[in-house]
């Protein structure tokens, strides 16, 4: 499948090395392709010239990665989100399965971040995205692990479980399946896109555990009677 992802860093470039390496074809959009913007380092991330060489995915505008794509990926800061979606055009999104990965954290006072007021308490970045982009198909999905572990989940040993949450069926099946040929087979459904409340508040408790526990291989896995 032609996947575009939306945003730059260690999740973008992690699942598009991860996707491409399945055979999908990948295009990664940030918002201006220059040779100064693909030199430039990223935290915890390669410069995207070196990323694009290494795995023969394209960089190119965040409209021209969503325009291409027949699933888009929003794996872009979750502040700037909303804007970038914008950027990617409603035009490029309407009918197409859009995966959220994006977390509404606020670091501006250090670690541990808190949710974005804005952005969580009665509402959540999930839902604003479904609002503002009201054709797209929207899955909140992948937000609760690191990167790494998005595309090799058995780097958490034992069995641990992905949410995903959104308002249409077929599109959390499309969700699913993708993440199942990354290696993913538990899976909990959150319901309908409000459940992103939920899935996004999992990210205090996540930072909380890796900087106790040290590592940021972590999951998480539902019991229930
Ligand atoms: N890091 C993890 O392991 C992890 C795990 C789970 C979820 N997440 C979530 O996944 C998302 C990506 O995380 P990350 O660590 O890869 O990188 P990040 O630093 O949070 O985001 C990087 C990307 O966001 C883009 N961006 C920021 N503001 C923008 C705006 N106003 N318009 C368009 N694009 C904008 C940047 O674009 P430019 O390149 O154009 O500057 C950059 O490519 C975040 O929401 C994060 O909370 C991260």
């Amino acid at each position: 499948m032609q996947i575009g992802i939306l945003g730059g860093g260690s999740v973008g470039q992690t699942l598009g090395a991860g996707l491409k390496a399945l055979g999908h074809e990948v295009m990664l959009g940030i918002r201006e392709v220059t040779p100064e913007t693909l030199s430039q380092p990223r935290a915890q991330a390669r410069p995207l010239g070196d990323w694009q060489g290494a795995t023969g995915a394209r960089v190119a505008t965040l409209a021209e990665a969503a325009g291409a794509a027949e699933i888009v990926i929003n794996a872009t800061n979750g502040r700037g989100s909303l804007e970038a979606l914008r950027s990617a055009g409603a035009e490029n999104l309407a009918g197409k399965v859009l995966i959220d990965v994006a977390n509404p954290l606020d670091f501006s006072r250090g670690m541990p971040p808190f949710l974005l007021s804005e952005l969580s308490g009665p509402t959540s970045l999930g839902e604003r995205i479904q609002a503002e982009v009201p054709e797209a198909r929207v899955v909140k999905c992948f937000n609760t692990v690191t990167a790494a572990v998005m595309v090799k989940p058995d780097l958490v040993p034992g069995e641990h479980d992905l949410f995903l949450c959104g308002n249409d069926e077929g599109a959390k099946e499309v969700v699913r399946d993708l993440a199942r040929a990354l290696g993913w087979s538990r899976f909990v459904d959150l319901g309908d896109i409000v459940g992103a409340r939920a899935q996004e508040c999992f990210l205090p408790i996540w930072v909380r555990l890796w900087m106790t526990g040290g590592t940021p291989l972590l999951g998480y896995r539902i019991v229930s009677a």
